[in-house]
């Protein structure tokens, strides 16, 4: 038998009513913050990721599902989806009648990552982004929206961890205080750090190493470091955080694993999900737009891990799955034959209907029904063809109703919208 591909997974139906019900609920409250939908491609051109993400990152180091199609094009199956809502932007001219604009997209991303619990090699997120917003009160409102969202969704145990990554004004200067600190601690670093000390010092903050953490757990703090805008910026959009009731952590090591970043950074991390403990990532990525072709353009966003989110939420436990609200028993040829045809009536009215087809006993379909938990069960033999009669039969309270046969479809949508 043909199995999933590791880090790939089916959401099958049981669950799916969850999943449903979750991006109703974004869609909803994001329509209230000004955001619409946009839905771009699966797949890009190798080189969008590469620019925009940072070619020194993990992900496009390692994790990238890329390939040459058949005429030697480099593609690759997005990472994320940040760089190409950028794309779409610029591509597309969304600035030129009106340069605030707001998206929001939801959909399947792909890192060839190591499997574990909450880490998968295709996963989903759910992305908001917006451009064209400079001042510091829409990095508050943005992260008021997502923990609003998470905690509608009932995850529970979340912390924001916030920390400001400065602009290209004052970050060199850490850097540049980063890598003279590591310089001394080269010793105890992985081989990956050491590598990537002079290609992007950040980096060594997040490493997950436990000697590397250790070794540069007292290093310079970028806060230390930021210019007067970007403290200005930070200080402001703490104190619209505390404004809208939002607590926080001062997170220094929070560098998030993608070069685009400037200012603002955050994470949702939830106690309830063991060592991949963010539920959420974003930031200010104020350079982006720019930097591919586009006008100088503000912006910021959030995804949030969709599989994640669904692992953790109280929710998972209650039961979405709808039984059906009748359930046909058609016995004998003819009883069927006319039977078929309020199946499709019913179920084209949105009566959650279900008919056996197969010409089995009464006590089968009858054990089918009750399996199902259908609400009402419609009988229909030979006995109530002769009387022109169909029996319908309350499952809660066994309970039974004679209905004439002509207008069948139009009694039984009546009785069951009146419950
Ligand atoms: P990210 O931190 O790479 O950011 O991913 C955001 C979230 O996606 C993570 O916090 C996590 O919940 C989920 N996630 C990431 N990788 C996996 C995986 N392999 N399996 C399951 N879940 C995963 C971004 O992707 C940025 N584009 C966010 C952003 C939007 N920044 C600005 N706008």
């Amino acid at each position: 038998m043909i199995q999933l591909i590791r880090g790939f997974k089916d959401v099958l139906p049981g669950e799916v009513e969850l999943w449903q019900m979750v991006e109703k609920t974004a869609a909803g409250l994001f329509d209230g913050f000004g955001f619409k939908e946009i839905r771009v491609p699966l797949m890009e051109r190798t080189e969008l990721f590469a620019r925009s993400i940072g070619e020194g990152t993990d992900i496009v180091e390692k994790e990238m599902y890329t390939f040459a199609d058949r005429k030697g094009e480099m593609i690759t199956l997005r990472p994320e989806a940040t760089a190409s809502v950028v794309r779409a932007y610029i591509q597309h001219k969304l600035y030129a009648a009106e340069p605030v604009r707001k998206f929001y997209t939801i959909g399947p991303m792909f890192r060839r990552e190591r499997p574990q619990k909450g880490r998968y090699r295709q996963f989903y997120q759910i992305n908001a982004e917006v451009f064209g917003v400079a001042a510091p009160a829409m990095d508050a409102q943005l992260i008021y929206m997502l923990v609003t969202l998470l905690k509608a969704l009932s995850v529970p145990d979340i912390h924001v961890h916030l920390n400001s990554l400065g602009c290209p004004d004052c970050r060199p200067g850490y850097k540049a205080a980063l890598e003279a600190y590591a310089e001394k601690a080269m010793a105890a670093l992985c081989e990956d750090c050491r590598r990537r000390k002079s290609q992007n010092a950040l980096r060594l903050l997040d490493c997950k190493v436990p000697g590397c953490r250790d070794a540069m757990a007292d290093a310079p703090s970028l806060q230390d470091y930021l210019c007067n805008e970007c403290k200005l910026h930070f200080s402001e959009v703490k104190a619209h955080l505390q404004q809208v009731g939002i607590s926080y952590l001062i997170d220094k090591r929070l560098v998030r694993g993608l070069d685009y970043y400037t200012r603002t950074t955050f994470e949702i991390q939830t106690g309830a999900l063991g060592a991949q403990n963010a539920v959420a990532g974003g930031g200010r990525y104020d350079g982006l737009v720019a930097a591919l072709g586009g006008p100088d353009t503000p912006a910021i966003g959030f995804a949030i891990g969709f599989d994640r989110l669904t692992e953790t939420t109280a929710l998972r436990n209650q039961a979405l799955e709808t039984p059906p609200d009748v359930f046909i028993v058609a016995l004998g040829d003819e009883c069927r034959q006319r039977a078929f045809l309020w199946s499709c009536e019913l179920s084209r009215s949105g009566i959650r209907t279900e008919m056996d087809f197969s010409g089995r006993s009464l006590k089968a379909l009858m054990k089918r029904a009750n399996r199902l938990q259908s609400r009402y069960v419609l009988i229909f033999g030979e006995s109530e063809l002769e009387n022109k009669m169909v029996l319908l039969r309350d499952m809660s309270n066994s309970e039974q109703f004679e209905i004439r046969m002509d207008g069948i479809v139009a009694e039984v949508s009546r009785k069951l919208q009146r419950d």
